[in-house]
């Protein structure tokens, strides 16, 4: 009987980076290795049941829809596939958080997607990278496993929970009040709370492949002086969605507040989301719009663009 198998999908990131100088953990590139050569310098992947696709050779600032998008279909293709274990992708750190709520947003897998990635590049004296592949490639390859997770230093996050929260740490990641679903140890899960079971919205694949054209959602923030001047500029553009990265319990600066309540009423899907790292919004009796409870604003903005192609 064939072995069933892992895909490794490759979409650049610092796991795949190269710095001219070994000892170089900032002045690098990322996305410069094809994935096949960053598999192939890791021995401890040798005799595992592993094929590997490049998507994408990017620094993950740089994500776009339309790697999104063509993630999303390879995916779904390959999670229909009966020889198909799991997926692991390959990711920068900077986004990964986004394209791991996306994928669960719209796949809510009942095999494990895995998105692993690396804060050295893979020239580094002493790269994470291989060490997290190994780990992701044991998640992904753990019987009951499910759903969209990301594996970094040893931690396995959940899609929805999952934040980078240090510029330079190994340990880039939290999953903030939550906690991590679990830990990777020699190449064994220790999980310590079910792995993800949320549903993906209803017909979202099929309308994140088919659209011509996704929603326009951009996130303004709160802070100190904010005016609502940037609402009016974007309402000008036409923008469909906006979420306000608001301060606190999710308050808005009341002039920010006013421009965005005018932009709700002419028809545009406005979301409060809070600037804190940790905890959700509540409601309070003065609330004019409404919130993304636990989202943070680039999820909530995800969550909202599904919404809108809805
Ligand atoms: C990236 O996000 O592609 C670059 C940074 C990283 O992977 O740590």
């Amino acid at each position: 009987m064939n072995q069933r198998k892992i895909v490794v999908l490759g979409t650049g990131g610092t796991l795949a980076g190269a710095a001219a100088d070994p000892a170089d953990n900032l002045g690098y590139r990322a996305g410069e290795l094809p994935i096949a050569t960053v598999l192939a310098s890791v021995p401890a992947l040798r005799g595992l049941p592993l094929e590997s696709e490049e998507i994408a050779r990017i620094d993950s600032k740089d994500m776009s829809f339309a790697v999104w998008r063509a993630l999303a279909r390879r995916c779904g293709e390959l999670l229909a596939r009966p020889d198909v274990a799991g997926i692991v992708i390959g990711h920068g750190t900077d986004t990964l958080e986004e394209t791991a709520f996306f994928l669960q947003s719209v796949l809510a897998p009942a095999k494990p997607v895995v998105l692993t990635c690396a804060m050295r590049p893979a020239t580094a004296i002493a790269p994470d990278g291989p060490q997290n592949l190994v780990d992701a490639v044991a998640v992904a390859l753990t019987p009951g496993a499910r759903g969209v997770v990301a594996v970094c230093a040893g931690t396995v996050h959940a899609a929805r929970d999952v934040a980078k929260q240090h510029t330079y740490r190994l340990d880039a990641f939290t999953s903030g009040a939550a906690g991590p679903l679990g830990y990777v140890e020699e190449r064994e899960v220790r999980l310590v709370r079910p792995w993800p079971a949320e549903t993906a919205r209803a017909g979202a694949l099929e309308r994140v492949l088919g659209a011509a054209r996704w929603p326009r959602v951009e996130i303004v923030m709160s802070h100190a002086g904010a005016d609502g001047a940037l609402v009016d500029a974007l309402l000008a553009q036409g923008v469909h969605g906006l979420v306000v990265a608001a301060t606190g319990n999710g308050s808005v600066h009341a002039d920010l507040e006013a421009a965005l309540v005018r932009a709700q009423s002419g028809g545009v899907k406005v979301v409060r989301a809070s600037r804190c790292a940790q905890g959700q919004v509540q409601d309070t009796p003065h609330d004019r719009l409404p919130h993304a409870g636990g989202l943070s604003p680039v999820k909530a903005r995800i969550a909202l663009l599904l919404e809108l192609l809805a």
